[in-house]
């Protein structure tokens, strides 16, 4: 039976209850994040739980916990699990009230969940053919820089990809690339490494980050700025980045090859470095 946290008590997580007047289930009115967790070492926890404080500051709710505390959450629930490699998932959502009013309510506690599950890696198939995606219009709000639950812009456009036998749906704002539906978006011409600048358009993810030092590293030339629809279709890799599919190759966009359809070389050589990267960063810390 898997084990989460709920409001200072670590529980079977079929027993969690919270009210209906939860303000994240009325109003999708709470921070999340999604950490990985490998051979059960948390990967780039502090870097999540720094993001977690910023979307918690920008939605002004205060952090229930310090760093240390979300630590220990956080272990708890990896020490709790039967897999190696596991997503722990936090939310803090703004609590529940009597009424239902959008304006913050007063005296209300916020209301803490965390629960572990795991992490299923890419098949080998999948790795070596990559993925299809679609694209749409980006029809989410102007902040998108944060971590939050209000989230059905994204469920729309996932499940889009879903019907239509993507992995992804890849977004355009005004035929500038933002982010896909829950990755980021990287963009190979040429030998050259392109990426959508952090900021309020696409969530700063962990990964990209990652794989932005890991360019650094190895002396990939690197632009980071506005990406055109123009060029996305004239890439010849494209890459989807986050803490559950880590690097993932996009070979076919909208029914088009990407490229020469397959995963491309630079692809390969950046899912090297980050799995490199990965045993070095938990080697480092046993
Ligand atoms: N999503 N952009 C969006 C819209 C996302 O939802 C995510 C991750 C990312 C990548 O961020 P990171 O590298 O920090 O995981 C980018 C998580 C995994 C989710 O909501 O399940």
């Amino acid at each position: 039976m898997s084990l989460c946290y709920l409001n200072g008590t670590f529980m079977p997580l079929d027993e969690a209850r919270i009210s209906p007047m939860d303000r994240g289930f009325l109003f999708g009115d709470a921070a999340y994040e999604v950490v990985p967790v490998y051979s059960h070492r948390p990967f780039r926890l502090n870097e999540h739980l720094a993001r977690l404080s910023h979307t918690l500051d920008q939605i002004r709710l205060d952090n229930p916990h310090t760093s240390r505390e979300w630590e220990g959450i956080v272990q708890s629930l990896v020490e709790a699990s039967h897999d190696e490699d596991v997503q722990v998932y936090v939310q803090v959502s703004r609590g529940a009230d009597r009424v239902r009013d959008q304006a913050f309510p007063k005296h209300v506690s916020p209301t803490v969940f965390a629960f572990a599950a795991p992490l299923v890696h890419p098949s080998q198939t999948v790795l070596a053919k990559g993925v299809s995606a679609r694209s749409s219009n980006d029809i989410r709000w102007l902040r998108c820089d944060l971590k939050v639950t209000s989230l059905l812009a994204n469920c729309l456009m996932r499940q889009d990809a879903v019907e239509s036998g993507c992995a992804e749906t890849i977004l355009f704002r005004d035929d500038v690339l933002t982010e896909g539906a829950a990755s980021n978006i990287f963009v190979v011409k040429a030998g050259a490494l392109y990426a959508p600048p952090k900021d309020h358009l696409m969530l700063p993810g962990i990964t990209y980050d990652v794989i932005i030092e890991l360019a650094h590293q190895h002396g990939v030339p690197l632009h980071i700025g506005k990406i055109t629809r123009a060029q996305v279709l004239a890439a010849d890799e494209l890459w989807m980045t986050s803490s559950t599919r880590e690097v993932l190759a996009i070979t076919t966009l909208d029914g088009q090859p990407v490229g020469e359809g397959v995963p491309g070389s630079l692809g390969k050589q950046m899912f090297a470095w980050y799995q490199a990267f990965k045993q070095s960063v938990m080697r480092g810390r046993s």
